[in-house]
């Protein structure tokens, strides 16, 4: 790898960019702190960058890729057209103008894309996620037998928590039925329904293609919900500063593990991102029981780089700065 690399960096942009975008004012706001931490990396790195904002012409990054060549492209964008079914779409295009890209590829972010489908993965492995069924819109909705109370509804397809409130948690036919439908109507797609698994919420990143490496773990915890409510990380739980203060939510490096269980929550990850094909940079959501069972919740491609955000701050903790992160990063993507 040269040592000073000509860089593309791709980012969504929520409107149709003007002909000579500048996007100092956007990247000074919290929305874009992913972006520009990255951006501002790459600059101190001593790397040449062009920065293109995507919306829904493919036609810009064809452009772009054939007028400047890049060395590498570094992918940012987690949608295109507002679609966040799209994001697969934008590396394949990268790889159909054979341009290198950092993080994943079309392959791990459809397989992750779609829970229900990761999942049935994960079963061919051998790997425990909860058990589940999926309810299409239109259909009848009709709970299976072997899905015991509490269930757990979330859209099949979405990220970052949307969707996800205190009517996910579901304990009745009703309540069940009315939130399958939430998701139906409002969401605009599947329902995936979950059995509940109540523990500990555990985030693991992971860096790599083949070899490995897995970052200190990180934890979501509840500490002014009383201990007899679920405790789950809803929208707000997620992104909802005042509300994180109200119920004492917080999140931390995990501590207090059972002996050996760090090592091998960290062994089963790895197999869920190989089995996942992800490649570059992960982060596994997973809750570990009382009884020190793993459920795998769902894999993150992707995750976002901001770096007050899990995946960084994880890999401080391993001893990257968050500049040698984002070189490692590139590094991975040859
Ligand atoms: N089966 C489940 N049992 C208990 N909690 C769950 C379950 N599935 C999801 N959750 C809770 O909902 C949150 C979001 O679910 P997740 O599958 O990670 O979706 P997202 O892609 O929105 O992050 C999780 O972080 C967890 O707190
Ligand atoms: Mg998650």
């Amino acid at each position: 790898m040269k040592k000073r690399l000509n860089v593309l960096v791709l980012f969504d942009v929520p409107n149709p960019p003007p002909e000579q975008p500048d996007y100092s004012q956007e990247l000074a706001t919290p929305d874009w702190k992913a972006e520009a931490d990255v951006i501002n990396a790459l600059k101190a790195l001593g790397h040449e960058l062009r920065l293109l904002g995507v919306y829904d012409d493919p036609g810009a990054i064809i452009n772009e890729i054939r007028s400047h060549p890049p060395d590498i492209v570094f992918n940012l964008t987690e949608e295109f057209n507002r679609r966040s079914a799209l994001d697969r779409d934008v590396p394949a295009l990268l790889e159909m103008l054979d341009a290198r890209c950092t993080g994943n590829g079309p392959t791990g972010l459809t397989l992750c894309k779609n829970k229900g489908m990761a999942k049935e993965i994960l079963s061919y492995h051998r790997i425990k996620s909860p058990d589940f069924a999926v309810f299409q819109p239109g259909a009848a909705i009709r709970r299976p037998k072997r899905l015991d109370f509490p269930l757990f509804i979330k859209p099949l397809k979405d990220e970052a928590s949307y969707g996800i409130s205190q009517d996910s948690f579901v304990d009745t036919d009703q309540a069940f039925e009315e939130r399958v439908r939430y998701v139906h109507d409002r969401m605009k797609q599947e329902a995936l329904a979950e059995e509940y698994i109540e523990g500990r919420e555990l985030y693991v990143s992971i860096l790599g293609n083949r070899r490995l490496q897995v970052l200190p773990i990180r934890e979501v915890i509840f500490t002014k919900i009383p201990e007899d409510r679920p405790r789950f990380a809803t929208f707000k739980a997620k992104w909802d500063e005042a509300y994180r203060q109200r119920w004492g939510i917080e999140n931390i490096f995990a501590e207090n593990l059972p002996n050996g269980m760090a090592d091998r929550i960290g062994r089963v990850c790895k197999r869920v991102y190989r089995a996942l094909h992800l490649r570059g940079y992960g982060r596994i959501d997973l809750r570990l029981t009382p009884d020190h069972r793993i459920f795998i919740l769902e894999a993150n491609p992707n995750p976002n780089l901001a770096s007050d955000d899990e995946f960084a701050q994880s890999a401080m903790k391993a001893g990257y700065t968050y500049d040698t992160l984002v070189q490692q990063i590139l590094r991975l993507a040859f």
